[in-house]
């Protein structure tokens, strides 16, 4: 079977769990790159990652590569591809750029340059020129310039993949999808003991918890991905692939999920409904101060606010009061949290067994691994 490239984009932290995704789902060839991870595979491959692949969140196909002394080397470079054979000139098409050289300094420029080429192509043999249309593309081209190293694809996901399709809307800042199960896997849980996510807003990490403990392809619920314009779609083989993927297995474990706001619990309920997990995700309202548990081991996982609208002594008491927590009544739990409040982080009296570094949305944040121990705190705890 015909092999091509292809680089899966994702957030920066989560390059390695991608790796060993990718590898599980049979790409080969791969190699970590930049918030990316290129890899090589067939047709049925692309389509395997597009669905499977949790911390994806675009994968594109290579084209070509080649170096641009200016504009129009570029436009003469990107002219001579044949378009004809990837889309029609029926198909609505838009071009994304990132551009980081001294000779094409804007990429919207770029952009603008690559649609001409690719535009005055179709005319040529067609005497038609396709439409573009910059929200809902059929074909999204992607444009990468590193200095006079262009690299131009195919964007074979269309809609990012942190698009699942189960949110019926968002309270406060929700965690992306795909930054919320790379937290889960980096914590190595396996779905055998119980995960606990007592902040969990809009449900973002208890859902894909669930996902990826009943082994459901992320990708499921969409109906569509950027592939499916391309002329070589293959139908036949993308329900194949998608019917071997889609091999649920019971949940062996309990899922607990609160959070102290109403509107956080609605919203979370709406989701989970959404995702079909109903009977998966034990929700409750409750302040994480109250959160008990009969259980005696498990992984807690959460994203408390980082305070940002809070003065620092009430953000560092509330931190304080989450330690406090922790130690009272979560002895044999692995807790990992997420925040973009380090400092306030350090009021927990905890000391952090692993501290990893993630960006969510545009702040730079702290996972961390606390494991919480029986027995003396005094012994295993450092005070604060
Ligand atoms: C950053 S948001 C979590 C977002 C969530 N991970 C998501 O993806 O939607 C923080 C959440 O902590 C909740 N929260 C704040 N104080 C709390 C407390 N004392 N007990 C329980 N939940 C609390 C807030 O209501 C909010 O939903």
């Amino acid at each position: 079977m015909k092999e091509n490239a292809f680089i899966a984009t994702t957030l920066f932290g989560l390059e390695e769990i991608l790796v060993s995704e990718l590898k599980e789902l049979g790409a080969t060839d791969l190699r970590v790159l930049n918030r990316a991870v290129s890899f090589n595979g067939s047709q049925a491959i692309l389509y395997k990652v597009n669905l499977g692949a949790r911390t994806a969140m675009r994968i594109l196909k290579n084209l070509k590569s080649f170096r641009a002394a200016d504009d129009n080397a570029l436009y003469n470079a990107v002219y001579n591809m044949p378009w004809e054979d990837h889309f029609s000139v029926k198909d609505s098409f838009m071009v994304n750029s990132s551009v980081n050289s001294h000779i094409f300094k804007h990429s919207h420029f770029v952009s603008q340059k690559v649609k001409d080429a690719i535009a005055d192509r179709f005319r040529k043999h067609t005497n038609l020129r396709p439409s573009v249309n910059t929200q809902n593309p059929d074909i999204t081209i992607n444009v990468h310039i590193s200095i006079d190293r262009v690299d131009i694809s195919l964007d074979s996901s269309g809609e990012p993949l942190f698009k699942r399709g189960y949110r019926a809307g968002q309270y406060l800042a929700p965690l992306n999808e795909v930054l919320a199960a790379g937290m889960i896997l980096m914590t190595g849980w396996d779905g055998t003991v119980p995960l606990i996510d007592p902040m969990c807003g809009s449900g973002t990490i208890p859902i894909e918890a669930a996902m990826i403990a009943k082994k459901i392809p992320p990708g499921i619920f969409r109906e569509k991905f950027g592939f499916m314009s391309w002329k070589d779609y293959d139908e036949l083989l993308f329900i194949r692939v998608k019917d071997a993927l889609l091999k649920p297995v019971e949940l062996k474990t309990r899922i607990y999920a609160s959070d102290i706001s109403v509107e956080a619990i609605d919203l979370s309920s709406k989701n989970i409904k959404k995702a079909l997990l109903e009977e998966d995700i034990e929700l409750n309202k409750i302040d994480f101060a109250n959160v008990l548990t009969s259980e005696e081991r498990g992984v807690l996982i959460m994203n408390p606010p980082y305070g940002e609208r809070l003065k620092e002594e009430e953000i560092n008491l509330f931190y304080k009061g989450i330690g406090d927590t922790l130690k009272r009544n979560f002895a044999g739990f692995d807790a990992w949290v997420l925040s973009g409040n380090p400092q306030a982080l350090k009021f927990f009296g905890l000391k952090p067994e692993k501290k990893i570094e993630l960006i969510n949305g545009s702040i730079k944040c702290k996972y961390q691994k606390f494991s919480i121990y029986k027995g003396s705190k005094k012994a295993v705890f450092k005070e604060s």
